[in-house]
């Protein structure tokens, strides 16, 4: 089968991105990671995608003034000149236009660090900790326009500690993620992903249940 080409969509770090470039250098992986797109010049993220020889590119948001769709119109001609089937967003953070999401619509994923439907948005580790939740974990989903809130393709659940602070919770959630971003991607250009009414559903998901729960490190 042919390799998907993905664009990875950053802002920072980029430790996601860095988790779908490792299984990605697998050659019976079926995506290529073809190119990463920052909005931020400094994204740290960018000089690890180089590292590993990826095409970079940096589109800043601030060039565009209030221009979401001149931002997004030069984002998507760019993803088109590189043929990418697969967009991933990672610590990508910019809201984007119903145009772009339909034109993407069910090829853009995402990470959350939470159990969606709950915390969506920012801070969900100091939320979690706040509520007192005992379980808190991360989800891939598929891009919809309302923010954190497509189909869920995959989840990963860690304990919450009572002595926990959201940054000892921050890295249990991040190792959980950087196992199901690479597993989610997997199915998404397997084409084993199917949405029926808001839920998506996996062909052949035994290998599903063993990700739910990650070990605790
Ligand atoms: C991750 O926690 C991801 O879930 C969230 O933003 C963070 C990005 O981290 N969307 P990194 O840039 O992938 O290291």
């Amino acid at each position: 089968m042919q390799r998907k080409r993905v664009a990875i969509l950053i802002s920072g770090r980029g430790s996601n991105m860095a988790a779908l470039i490792s299984a990605a250098a697998d050659p019976d992986y079926p995506a290529e990671i073809a190119l990463v797109v920052s909005n931020r010049p400094d994204a740290a993220g960018l000089a690890r995608a180089k590292a590993a020889r990826i095409a970079t590119l940096v589109i800043d948001h601030k060039t565009f003034g209030k221009d979401r769709e001149a931002f997004e119109r030069a984002l998507d001609a760019e993803l088109a000149s590189h043929r990418i089937d697969i967009v991933c967003l990672a610590g990508f953070m910019r809201l984007f236009t119903p145009w772009f999401v339909t034109r993407w619509r069910e090829r853009m994923i995402n990470i959350h660090p939470a159990l969606l439907p709950a915390f969506k948005g920012l801070d969900t580790h100091e939320r979690a900790l706040a509520a007192g939740v005992k379980v808190h974990g991360a989800s891939v989903h598929f891009v919809v326009p309302e923010m954190d809130s497509g189909p869920i393709i995959v989840q990963s659940a860690v304990p919450v500690r009572d002595d926990d602070t959201p940054d000892t919770l921050a890295a249990r959630v991040l190792v959980a993620e950087h196992r199901i971003y690479p597993l989610a991607l997997r199915w998404l250009a397997e084409n084993r992903l199917s949405v029926v009414d808001g839920r998506c559903n996996v062909a052949g998901a035994g290998d599903r249940a063993e990700m739910l729960i990650s070990p605790s490190p």
